[in-house]
């Protein structure tokens, strides 16, 4: 039976679903492919808790990759544990209840690339008479003369500048340094598309690995480095092939959204979608669903907007989009769409598509079997 089947019962408004058995295969799939590397789940990937909760029962994936300094406090007053925050951040607010908190300093971990985010961090942790844990952002973008692929993210790129940072944090009362973080977003978030990317994803692979090898040598002068992160979805079967990672980091390949379809060595399926429900017949080729003009992050284009996946078919007015309350919907199928009918989407991102909704319906093999709490329907905005 296709999960397209399954009976979700009357919808008024948009409503996500989850396939609870695509999540689990997808999750299996990825923890093989990084093996003997372990997983750490990238919460802002799925922004569901129990989803997230449910991920970390499974052999092989340990601790949260979050996005957020408050976002890590609350996971950690959840009773979650080993909580990385991959991007470093000036709420000097959270992380003041991070220093306050005896479970929360212990477990996270803090992210720099500066010496004004050690600056700011140790400011908050000397108040409080305490030590905070940072780890090191070192950026993996590939640069061959003018040409530049990645997240331009982190000024820290070299052994030296690494060293650098692990001396100013030495030096630095209330840090301690005791990891680093290595994201190849040109290889994790760029689908296999052309040749080109190809090309560009193989080479940069190899400039990575002797960088990040010689990087994280010379940062044990200075740490035990308790943390070693890299990767993400789309590059969980590579990341880790030379034994430098502790661990990978993955989030979105646990749903699948469509920005993951293009890569070749990836082996998720859809497991997230959201419905809709036609209200409104104008004509009988149109078939107009309700809201979904759920666009997902990035460079705007039409790689961005929800695809109608069920029924088959079925194509947005080019003049109108998916829409902030209405979303014509016109192509082969829309005659037989009657008012009340479900219509299935796929969104572009998997944890951004969850801002939208308060819960998740999970099901499996062809029926509702649960229905879990979105961040957002815990009554939590992290940005
Ligand atoms: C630091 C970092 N690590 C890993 C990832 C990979 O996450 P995902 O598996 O959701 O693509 C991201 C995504 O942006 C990231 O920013």
């Amino acid at each position: 039976m296709s999960v397209f089947d399954t009976p979700l019962g009357p919808i008024g408004a948009p409503t996500a679903v989850l396939d609870r058995a695509a999540f689990t295969r997808n999750l299996t799939a990825l923890r093989d492919v990084a093996a003997p590397v372990r997983l750490r789940i990238a919460t802002k990937s799925i922004r569901v808790r129990a989803l997230i909760e449910e991920a970390l029962r499974h052999d092989g994936v340990s601790g949260l990759l979050a996005y957020s300094v408050a976002e890590a406090r609350w996971l950690v007053s959840h009773g979650l544990r080993d909580v990385l925050v991959a991007y470093p951040s000036t709420d000097v607010v959270a992380m003041r209840a991070i220093a306050d908190d005896e479970d929360a300093r212990a477990t996270v971990t803090l992210m720099v690339d500066s010496p004004e985010h050690v600056a700011m961090i140790a400011r908050v942790a000397t108040q409080a008479g305490v030590v905070l844990r940072v780890a090191i952002d070192v950026d993996m973008t590939f640069k061959v003369g003018p040409f530049t692929a990645g997240a331009h993210r982190s000024d820290v790129r070299t052994p030296e500048g690494a060293v650098s940072l692990a001396q100013c944090i030495e030096r630095t009362r209330g840090v301690e340094l005791v990891g680093c973080m290595f994201y190849e977003a040109q290889i994790a978030g760029v689908p296999d598309s052309t040749p080109g990317h190809r090309l560009m994803k193989w080479a940069s692979m190899r400039e990575i690995e002797g960088r990040r090898r010689a990087v994280v040598d010379a940062l044990r002068a200075y740490s035990d480095l308790e943390i070693i992160n890299g990767g993400g979805t789309g590059s969980a079967h590579i990341s880790g092939r030379d034994g430098v990672l502790g661990d990978i980091a993955v989030g979105s390949g646990l749903f699948a959204p469509r920005l993951f379809d293009g890569y070749r060595a990836l082996r998720t399926e859809p497991a997230c979608w959201f419905v809709s429900p036609v209200v409104r017949k104008p004509d009988p080729q149109t078939a107009v669903t309700y809201s979904g003009g759920y666009i997902g992050s990035g460079p705007p284009s039409r790689s961005r907007v929800p695809v109608p996946v069920h029924p088959r078919g079925l194509k947005y007015y080019g003049q109108l989009g998916a829409g902030e309350v209405q979303s014509p919907l016109h192509g082969a199928s829309a005659r037989g769409l009657s008012i009340g009918d479900h219509v299935w989407f796929r969104h572009s991102k998997a944890g951004e598509m969850c801002e939208r909704f308060d819960s998740i319906l999970v099901v499996e093999n062809g029926a509702l079997v649960d229905e879990v709490a979105t961040y957002r329907g815990e009554g939590q905005n992290f940005g």
